[in-house]
C-alpha cells in the first residue's frame, strides 16, 4: 500500500491544503486525523499539558518526501521554523534512493537511570554490597511498572562504580532500563527514587540525585546510506564532502556546526512526534564528546566504486507512548504518517532523517554554498517581513530570489509596484 508513497513529483508546487490531502490519501489518514492537523492544538488540550497556559506558540509542520528506509516508502513530518530544512531533508533522501535509500539498525530502547550515594564510608565495598543485592534491587524496581514488564521492559541490569569528584568519592548506581515504546523518563525516575532508601541503607551513604541520564548510550540508533557519485554532482563533490567529514572529526568548531546540521532534521521529527527535543539534543551532543573530544556524529567514507558511504551513529530516546505523543493531536496524526509501530523505530527513522539533512548541507557547502538555496527560501521571509500581502509573498519572494536581491528594502520596493499595477 505504502509502495512508492514518499516520492511525490511537484509537491512543493501544491497549495497547503492539495497537500495534506495527498498526504491524507497515501498516508490513510482517516478525516478526523486530518482534522487533527487542520485543527492543531486545542488551548484546553495544552492547558493539560503544562502549567500557566496562554496561548498555543505554532511551528509550521512539513513533510520530507523521497525517504526510503528499510526498503519501506517513508513520508517524514517536520515541524520547524527554519527555512530550507524540509527541503534538504528531501533532497539527502532523494540522493541516496539511487541505491536504495537508508539502511538501520539500533541497540534498543535502552535507558539508564543514576543513583548517587554520597559520603559512603567504605565505597568499594558499598559497591560489591549493592551488586551482590542486584536481583533484589530489579525484583523491587519493576515491582514498579508491572505494565513495563508485561512488554517485555523494565530492568534489565544494574551497574555501580565509584566516581572520583571535588567532594570525594561518590557512589553511582545506574538501573539499565528497557523502555519498550515509552521515552522512559517518567519510569526510569520512578524506579530510582523507589530504590533510593534501600540503596542508602545498603551503601551507609546519603542518596541526593536519583534520575535518568540524557546520554542514552544504550539507545543508539544507527542510519546508513550511498550516495552515488554521479548522482551528487560527480568526483569533485565526493572529495569536498570527504574534506568537510573530515574536518568535523577532529575540530570541535566545524564538528558543532556539522551536528547542528544533523539535529536541524533530527529535532523537527522529534517535535513532529511530540516527543522531547531536549532529550534528544542534550544525548546527542554528550554522545559526540564520549570519547573525551566533541566530534561529528555522521562519518562519510568513499567505497570501492567512487561513491560516497555516509553512517550515523547517535542516542535517540523518542517514545510512541506516554508524553505528548498520544496527547497532541498533531503529534498522533505524524506519527500515523510515518507509519510507524515501535519507538525504536521511530529512533531509526530519525537517525536517517539526519543523515539525510547533514548529507544535503554538506553537498551544498562544497559545492554551490549554502545561501543560495537558503537564501531563495528565506525571501519568503523577507517579503512577509517587508509587509507582503498573501498573494504578493511567493510574487515577490520568486523575483527576489531570481535577481538575487534579496532584502527587505527591494522586497517594500516591489510591493509598491506590484501593488501599483493592481491598483
Ligand atoms: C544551518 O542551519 C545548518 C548548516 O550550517 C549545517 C552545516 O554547516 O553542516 C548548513
Amino acid at each position: 500500500m505504502r509502495l512508492g508513497i514518499s516520492r511525490i513529483s511537484g509537491f512543493y508546487k501544491l497549495p497547503p491544503n492539495a497537500r495534506l490531502e495527498s498526504i491524507a490519501e497515501k498516508a490513510e489518514l482517516s478525516r478526523e486525523e486530518v482534522s487533527w492537523i487542520e485543527q492543531g492544538l486545542e488551548i484546553n488540550q495544552a492547558n493539560m499539558m503544562v502549567e500557566n497556559v496562554i496561548g498555543i506558540f505554532q511551528v509550521p509542520l512539513g513533510i520530507a518526501t523521497n525517504f526510503v528506509i528499510d526498503g519501506r516508502e517513508v513520508l517524514i513530518p517536520m515541524a520547524t521554523e527554519e527555512p530550507s530544512v524540509i527541503a534538504a531533508a528531501s533532497n539527502g533522501a532523494k540522493m541516496a534512493r539511487g541505491a536504495g535509500g537508508f539502511s538501520t539498525s539500533s541497540t534498543g530502547p535502552i535507558m539508564r537511570a543514576q543513583i548517587q550515594a554520597t559520603g559512603v564510608p567504605d565505597p568499594f565495598g558499598a559497591r560489591q554490597e549493592i551488586l551482590q543485592h542486584k536481583d533484589e534491587l530489579i525484583e523491587a524496581a519493576n515491582e514498579k511498572d508491572p505494565m513495563l514488564v508485561k512488554f517485555g521492559g523494565g530492568v534489565k541490569d544494574i551497574e555501580a562504580s565509584v566516581i572520583e569528584s571535588r567532594l570525594g568519592p561518590m557512589l553511582i548506581v545506574q538501573l539499565i532500563v528497557d523502555c519498550r515504546d515509552a521515552m522512559g523518563a517518567n519510569a526510569v525516575n520512578t524506579m530510582a527514587e523507589t530504590l533510593a532508601p534501600r540503596i542508602e541503607e545498603l551503601s551507609n551513604g546519603k542518596v541526593y540525585l536519583r534520575i535518568i541520564s540524557n546520554l542514552a548510550d544504550k539507545r543508539l540508533a544507527r542510519a546508513k546510506a550511498i550516495f552515488k557519485a554521479n548522482d551528487i554532482g560527480g568526483a569533485d563533490v565526493v572529495n569536498g564532502i570527504l574534506q568537510a567529514a573530515a574536518l568535523a572529526e577532529v575540530d570541535p568548531y566545524r564538528a558543532a556546526t556539522h551536528n547542528k546540521g544533523i539535529m536541524n532534521g533530527a529535532t523537527a521529527v522529534v517535535l513532529a512526534t511530540g516527543n522531547d527535543t531536549r532529550a534528544v539534543e542534550a544525548g546527542a551532543h554528550a554522545y559526540a564528546a564520549v570519547g573525551g573530544k566533541y566530534r561529528s556524529l555522521t562519518r562519510y567514507e568513499k567505497n570501492g566504486n567512487g561513491n560516497i558511504v555516509g553512517t550515523i551513529e547517535m542516542p535517540v530516546a523518542v517514545g510512541l507512548v506516554g508524553g505528548a505523543t498520544r496527547v497532541h493531536p498533531v503529534a498522533k496524526a505524524n506519527v500515523k504518517i510515518l507509519g510507524v509501530k515501535s519507538a525504536d523505530e521511530l529512533s531509526r527513522i530519525i537517525a536517517a532523517v539526519g543523515l539525510a539533512q547533514n548529507f544535503a548541507a554538506l553537498r551544498a557547502l562544497v559545492s554551490e554554498g549554502i545561501q543560495k538555496g537558503h537564501m531563495s527560501l528565506h525571501a519568503k521571509n523577507i517579503a512577509v517581513q517587508a509587509g507582503a500581502s498573501c498573494d504578493l509573498v511567493d510574487i515577490i519572494s520568486a523575483r527576489m530570489a531570481a535577481e538575487r536581491r534579496i532584502s527587505v528594502d527591494r522586497a517594500v520596493e516591489l510591493i509598491r509596484e506590484l501593488g501599483d499595477k493592481k491598483n
